[in-house]
């Protein structure tokens, strides 16, 4: 258990902008930080980070929450995960108080994998800077791929012994169960035997984003003909292998900051890159890249440049993965290798401005790249010529922006030699059959909705809702404040009449709605909202200062995403530059006892409307003790009008 105390220091030293910053791209947008959501697909940013209010809210999947609810989500950390996370990163020493049995026995399973790999890890480096074998092969067999010793430290490279269960028996020797042994997949358990999955192997382990280490490559030293190069762990709880990008760890700062993502194969072209100097460089591991993968990048850069190895079977067969990244709106070039070269060999005979100057003059859009090699390959075939028009038009007819469209349909008549007539044609057939096809999927899915739709009718506005919320919203951002509050008294003047006079009372903001709502005995009818209410009530009357940052980080999560929401609001109208129903009108200038006042009087005229609502429908229907009722309906109509003369609105009424 993580003592209290370094929690509360966590809370205290953790910026949410610098721990989210790490996972998301982020620009300044007035005194908040947007980005793209990590959490969805999308390509105008909703996700927004506020560094006053220490919160974040993605609009789009309409999470939100602290720091620590951030890297629950994003990293999948459990609670104490992230608190260490945050203390890590904040060189924050953390208290722990001693766990019994029973606490371990509960850790839950997927912290037990990560203490597996973690163990290995370390393990695995050991064996190979501190062991014979360790360094006769595989640290002589890293030397010479040429990587130093600060490279193969910074990668966390390893050696496992040529032993059938070197490790399993050290692992088991430490305290580690089989079961979890068996579950990373280090060891193999076949009936009563176990054997190390990766003996004999060099190690590479595969990192998060954040950096812990989800599951290892290992290679083959021996040239054997029946086992594979590479070995990799297999699917487990931490280690989705589409969801991963390897080297990640290493170059997101670098992408984000190079604006650009380097994609290659294999990781020992990763780790060359780096050594040389070009670190915003990531592998995908000898597969095609993933949406998810494809995701991890856009999130920190817009532009991709994929090097292939020199070989141009392998070109021919990654090019039709590369209509994915398009799609996803990212500009996409690619490079290739002088034949028999791949990004490793290369970097390691080159310096580093070999290597840029390189990389920089060959890199060539993707798409006059696919069409100049196609042409190629078609030339004087005329039905090749017209599947490769076809094949070009369609890489182009994924790309989200119309303008570059245009301009990569210039492009292509130019390369090809085609009247851009004869692809603007090719690219509205493509279209028109994609948006029929959506059309169909449309239609089904509307069907679908219909039937819920007849189930649930749509959803009105519900002002008593926005008023409610409303409140909460004033209580969050000026609960604490001390205002001068001016409310209108029914007083009979001079000559008998009633007049309404304006007194001025000084209170705390929560205080005076408080009152107020107690006066008028209204309850919240919203099950979050009524209990944020008491819980924000609670502290204020408890504490001078209200810190909105403190009071989210105490709520669970369903709540503290209600609150984000509140809180984040305005910022999403900036954003997307929505207008919006609102109730009440909001003039920046308004003061704060002015948005009090109106608020609650706004809450007032509703409850009386729908209180004389009711009383029509129980007239309508019982017919009975009419004329109490009709006495009871003019009261609540007179407390109205005297309402919305405070209001300074004219209210019709129904009568
Ligand atoms: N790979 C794999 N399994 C294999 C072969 C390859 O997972 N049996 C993946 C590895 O991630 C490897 C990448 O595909 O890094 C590229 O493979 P390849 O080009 O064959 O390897 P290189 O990276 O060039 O490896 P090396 O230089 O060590 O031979
Ligand atoms: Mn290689």
């Amino acid at each position: 258990m993580i003592s209290k105390s370094s929690i509360e220091q966590v809370f205290e030293t953790a910026r949410i902008e610098e721990v989210i910053g790490d996972f998301v791209q982020l620009k300044k947008a007035g005194s908040n930080f947007k980005g793209l959501s990590p959490f969805s697909d999308e390509r105008s940013p909703s996700f927004m980070v506020s560094p006053v209010k220490q919160i974040w809210k993605d609009f789009s999947s309409g999470k939100g929450g602290n720091a620590v609810t951030f890297l629950m989500e994003h990293e999948h950390f459990t609670y104490p995960e992230a608190i260490k996370y945050l203390a890590k990163k904040y060189n924050i020493e953390i208290e722990e108080t001693e766990q019994t049995d029973a606490q371990k026995e509960e850790a839950n399973e997927r912290e037990s994998l990560y203490l597996v790999n973690e163990f290995a890890n370390t393990y695995f480096q050991k064996v190979l800077h501190k062991t014979d074998q360790g360094q006769a092969i595989g640290l002589s067999y890293f030397k010479e791929r040429g990587f130093t010793d600060e490279t193969m430290k910074a990668f966390n490279l390893g050696y496992s012994l040529d032993e059938w269960q070197g490790f399993t028996d050290e692992a088991l020797k430490q305290g580690y169960q089989i079961e979890f042994l068996e579950k990373t997949g280090l060891t193999i358990v076949k009936d009563e035997k176990r054997f190390d999955r990766f003996k004999g192997r060099v190690m590479f382990p595969i990192h998060s984003m954040s950096g812990r280490v989800l599951g290892f490559g290992g290679r083959i030293l021996k040239a054997d003909k029946k086992a594979a190069k590479y070995l990799n762990s297999p699917e487990s709880e931490v280690y989705h292998k589409s969801k991963i990008l390897y080297g990640l760890f290493h170059a997101k700062q670098s992408i984000a900051k190079e604006d650009n993502c380097f994609l290659v194969e294999g990781y020992t072209d990763v780790i060359q890159f780096h050594q040389t100097g070009i670190k915003n460089v990531v592998a995908s591991s000898g597969t095609a890249l993933t949406p998810e993968q494809i995701r991890l990048i856009n999130r920190l850069t817009k532009n991709i440049t994929v090097l292939f190895d020199g070989d141009a079977a392998g070109i021919r067969a990654s090019i039709r993965g590369i209509d994915l990244i398009l799609e996803q709106g990212m500009n996409v070039k690619v490079c290739t290798f002088p034949e028999g070269e791949d990004p490793d060999s290369f970097a390691k005979q080159n310096t580093l401005e070999e290597l840029a100057v390189y990389l920089d003059s060959k890199a060539k859009d993707f798409i006059q790249f696919k069409a100049s090699l196609l042409v190629e390959e078609a030339d004087n075939d005329p039905i090749k010529k017209a599947d490769t028009i076809r094949n070009i038009v369609n890489s182009i007819s994924k790309i989200p922006d119309p303008i570059k469209r245009e301009i990569y349909i210039q492009e292509c008549s130019r390369i090809m030699d085609i009247s851009e007539d004869v692809l603007f044609t090719t690219l509205a057939q493509i279209h028109k059959k994609e948006s029929q096809e959506a059309g169909k999927k449309q239609q089904q899915e509307k069907k679908a909705f219909d039937v819920i739709h007849k189930e649930e009718p749509k959803r009105k506005i519900n002002l008593q809702y926005e008023l409610e919320r409303k409140i909460i919203e004033i209580l969050l951002l000026y609960g604490s404040k001390t205002e001068d509050f001016e409310d209108l008294v029914l007083k009979e003047n001079d000559s008998g009449e009633l007049i309404l006079e304006p007194v001025t009372n000084r209170a705390r903001v929560f205080e005076k709605i408080y009152l107020d709502l107690q006066e008028d005995e209204m309850q919240f009818t919203n099950p979050n909202f009524k209990s944020l209410y008491y819980s924000i009530v609670d502290v204020l009357h408890q504490e001078p200062e209200f810190s909105t940052r403190d009071f989210v980080n105490k709520l669970d999560q369903n709540m503290a995403s209600e609150v984000t929401t509140i809180l984040m609001e305005d910022e999403r109208y900036n954003l997307h530059d929505w207008e919006r129903n609102h109730i009440i009108p909001k003039d920046k200038n308004e003061t704060v006892p002015q948005l009090v006042n109106q608020t609650i009087l706004s809450l007032r005229c509703f409850l009386i409307d729908k209180k004389v609502a009711e009383y029509q429908t129980d007239t309508l229907r019982k017919n009975s003790n009419s004329r109490g009722i009709l006495e009871d309906v003019k009261d609540y109509l007179g407390l109205k009008m005297l309402l919305s003369r405070k209001l300074g609105k004219v209210i019709g009424s129904k009568f």
